[in-house]
């Protein structure tokens, strides 16, 4: 039974019919918008990669938390760029440090916006990798105990989420234990389960300011190749106590995001929608080679049918501004 009984167009034919029939739903509340944080007051610090995005002192932070409320995008994710980097990244489990100010910041001026913490050294230590670095080499075992301590010292400033994004084996298990023995037993950890060693990551470093000094991330995230293998990173991050599993970048790992979702159905699962993906579309869309309102709209939905309950995205304050312009 096929044409003319069957015609697929007859409910593409106007926008309330197309609604109607829409499978995959993109709201501002399946958004979490990334904000950099940097020491000071009244910096605001423009990225030159990623248009619109800047690094921003504590009480700039909190001024813009307060807008990605305002247009009901979930939460945010914080990244800090402490005063002074080391070996051992310590400020990254400084009680003092930017991250926890600021979350204390935010959680105080904005309430209702839910705080997650990235939880990762490299934007903290001198050399710029995700770990400390024995002979070249970042030492797996003795980096767990550091992010245990940086997820304890988030939590204690009341951060809502803790999201590990280093990629060492066994932090979800050492950043569970130190939480319950700390009293958090009830506070989520968000692991960036299959995460990439990708060329997508470039903005992210000027960003952060956490590019490697020597060598590359190629020891510790997954290779671009590999699909079987983050579906076995997602597993053992589950056994080891992550309640939401992510898979970074986005769009070009949908597939991956895809196999996780029919892998693990009812595992919350998030897509980091990264600073490439981001500066590829601004890039294009400034040039008028795209419409970047559409492409924007078009990527997060992508995403989202690919099977990502929510999604990290520098596009949160852009798409949820474009989803309430298209409500009204
Ligand atoms: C920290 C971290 C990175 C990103 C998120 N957390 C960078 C990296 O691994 O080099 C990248 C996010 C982005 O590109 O937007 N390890």
């Amino acid at each position: 039974m096929g044409f003319p009984t069957q015609r697929p167009r007859r409910v593409r034919g106007n926008a309330m019919l197309r609604t109607l029939v829409r499978e995959t739903s993109l709201e501002a509340g399946d958004l979490v918008y990334p904000m950099f944080v940097v020491p000071g007051r009244g910096v605001e610090r423009p990225i030159a990669s990623m248009p619109g995005i800047s690094q921003l002192s504590i009480d700039r932070a909190v001024a813009e938390a307060r807008e990605v409320l305002s247009l009901g995008i979930a939460g945010v994710i914080l990244f800090g760029i402490p005063s002074r980097k080391d070996a051992l990244g310590s400020e990254a489990y400084d009680p003092s440090g930017v991250i926890p100010r600021a979350v204390q910041a935010i959680r105080e001026s904005v309430p209702g916006l839910l705080v997650i913490t990235d939880v990762c050294l490299c934007e903290y230590t001198d050399h710029g990798h995700c770990g400390v670095v024995e002979g070249g080499e970042v030492d797996n075992d003795r980096t767990l105990e550091l992010l245990a301590r940086e997820a304890v010292c988030h939590a204690r400033a009341g951060a809502h989420v803790v999201a590990p994004s280093d990629m060492m084996d066994g932090r979800v298990k050492a950043i569970r234990q130190a939480l319950d023995a700390e009293g958090f037993a009830t506070l989520p950890i968000l692991a960036y389960a299959a995460k990439y060693a990708s060329g997508f990551y470039g903005p992210f470093r000027e960003a952060a300011e956490s590019a490697p000094r020597f060598g590359d991330r190629r020891g510790y995230q997954m290779d671009p190749g590999n699909g079987e293998e983050a579906l076995r990173e997602v597993a053992l991050d589950l056994e080891e106590g992550a309640d939401i599993v992510m898979v970074k970048p986005a769009m070009p790992y949908l597939d991956v995001l895809r196999r996780v979702r029919e892998r693990f159905p009812g595992v919350p699962l998030a897509a980091y929608n990264v600073s490439g993906e981001y500066a590829m579309l601004k890039a294009a869309a400034e040039r008028g080679w795209i419409d970047g309102e559409r492409v924007t709209l078009e990527i997060l939905t992508s995403i989202r049918r690919a099977g990502a309950d929510f999604i990290l995205t520098y596009s949160a304050k852009d798409a949820a501004r474009l989803l309430g312009a298209a409500r009204a």
